[in-house]
């Protein structure tokens, strides 16, 4: 029993980065950033759009499953606008082992947990899977030094003291759950290369055919309850009937879902309705959230540009938000590039502030067909020029119709009011000045995995949801 545990446990803390090649993880989280901007300035190119929010990772993991099949120019132009020829012919070994890391893992440990424990009576699986997660949860935050030691042998650590106090007073440890899903929906009258449908196998995708021509109704629904599944239900219904048509050979699909918890959650007491100024004009009610304590904070002194890392569970993954100290995103946003963005995320550092923050719920579906070719990638659509013979063997050439990724993102408290009088009652041990982070006009953020540098999430939140007023009306 006990080296079951403790192989679990391993399972759970490994490394992601130290098992791989360093030099080709930073250059495809290079690659990657560079792709988040790129995409982030064509989406703000159009001014009707407001909220943003797209998953890098995974439009990344949907082009990784076409590039898999394409040749030539289609492939070329792939390969420039990912930076997958920053790789160098490792791209595919490279992500498709981060992306098996990071996504699977856990996934397979936590089968494994209820394997290794079927002999067991039903009450002790579940003392067993409580202690894992005990375990899990506080072993974690000294994963740095893969070492397992009894966190209460360790020298005093805020941080630590708030998980242990939030698990023994909720009994809620903060946790995560990461999933990234990819699958290929194609005619079922293409015969799908044998080559093609193994090398899916490094991404964990498959190939599912369908009858778009006869039955585009049951495709539809195929697609959407995959999607479903493999989102657990967040994302129920992506597709409407008149998605596909008669002519669909291809669909591509990739299906991200991330749930986190504060590292430090906010207090749902604290929670209160405030203006949000859309301009220095337009107001919008919308719910704040409020904490003090130490958070990592910088001060961009060139373009006056606050920045706040908001970490997770765990501090594995983290938010960054960038609030222009006046109104101007703008110029932030044309100064954005990796260089910069890099450079002031690496000045910020431990600051006692106050975060004021709205709560938010975004839900952004995006159609790539419609951004893509303004980045360059425009063969793969097209019927005359896309080369995807890797993938299938036709009479008429295959071209892509719809690439389709959809996130959902919510920004909550995520805390029970008991767990957060605790937290509370500890930050009245630091009684200094705080710096005040007020995002209450437009902001930029991003959601980084720190292991690697992978921008998961970006997006920029200009406009809540609500009736806007006349800041002068009241
Ligand atoms: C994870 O589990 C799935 C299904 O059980 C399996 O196909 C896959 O190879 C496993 N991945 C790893 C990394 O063990
Ligand atoms: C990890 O080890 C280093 C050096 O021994 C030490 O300074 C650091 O505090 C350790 N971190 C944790 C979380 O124990
Ligand atoms: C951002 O990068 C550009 C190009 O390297 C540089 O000219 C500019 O000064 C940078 N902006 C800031 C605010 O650092």
């Amino acid at each position: 029993m006990a080296s079951t545990l403790f192989y679990v446990l391993c399972l759970f803390i490994v490394d992601v980065a130290n098992t791989m090649d360093q030099d080709d993880i930073a250059k495809l989280s290079a690659s990657n950033l560079q792709f988040s901007i790129d995409f982030y300035k064509t989406l703000i190119a159009d001014p009707a759009t407001e909220n943003i929010m797209f998953s890098p990772v995974s439009i990344t993991a949907a082009m990784a499953v076409v590039h898999l099949g394409a040749k030539g120019q289609t492939a070329k132009q792939i390969e420039e606008v990912f930076g997958f020829n920053r790789l160098e012919g490792k791209f595919h070994s490279t992500f498709g082992e981060l992306h098996d890391q990071m996504f699977n893992k856990v996934q397979n440990s936590t089968k494994k947990i209820s394997k290794d424990s079927s002999n067991l009576e039903d009450d002790k699986k579940q003392i067993l899977s409580d202690s894992i997660n005990v375990k899990k949860t506080l072993f974690d935050s000294t994963a740095e030094n893969d070492t397992i030691e009894s966190p209460f042998h360790q020298r005093f650590d805020p941080d630590k003291m708030i998980d242990i106090f939030e698990f023994f007073v909720s009994g809620d440890p903060p946790s995560i759950t990461i999933t990234s899903s990819n699958r290929v929906f194609a005619n079922k009258h293409v015969e799908v290369l044998e080559d093609y449908q193994k090398a899916l196998k490094v991404y964990g995708a498959q190939v599912d055919l369908l009858d778009f021509a006869n039955n585009p109704q049951k495709s539809v629904e195929s697609i959407n309850n995959w999607i479903s599944e493999a989102t657990e239900s967040e994302i129920p219904a992506m597709l409407t009937t008149d998605s596909l048509n008669r002519d669909t050979q291809l669909v591509i699909a990739n299906a991200l879902s991330f749930r986190a918890d504060w590292h430090f959650r906010f207090s749902e007491e604290n929670t209160k309705p405030k203006d949000f100024y859309v301009t220095q004009h337009k107001v919008v009610k919308t719910p704040f959230m409020f904490r003090e304590g130490e958070f990592r904070y910088g001060f961009i002194e060139d373009i006056s540009l606050q920045i706040l890392e908001l970490p997770y569970a765990n501090k594995k993954y983290s938010m960054y938000v960038l609030l222009p100290e006046n109104f101007d995103l703008k110029k932030v946003e044309a100064n954005l590039n990796p260089d910069n963005l890099t450079r002031w995320i690496s000045q910020i550092s431990n600051t006692d502030v106050e975060v004021t923050i709205p709560k938010f719920i975004l839900e952004e579906s995006l159609d790539l067909v419609q951004v893509l070719p303004k980045l360059g990638v425009t063969d793969l659509f097209d019927g005359e020029k896309a080369d995807l013979s890797g993938q299938a063997k036709t009479d008429i050439p295959l071209f892509v119709d719809q690439i389709l990724t959809k996130t959902s993102f919510e920004m909550n408290e995520r805390g029970s009011m008991v767990t957060s009088a605790v937290m509370v009652g500890m930050d009245y041990g630091i009684p200094f000045s705080y710096k005040q982070f007020l995002a209450d006009h437009p902001f930029l953020w991003a959601i980084r995995h720190q292991q690697t540098g992978l921008v998961l999430f970006m997006g920029r939140i200009q406009r809540p949801d609500g009736d806007l007023t006349n800041h002068d009306e009241f």
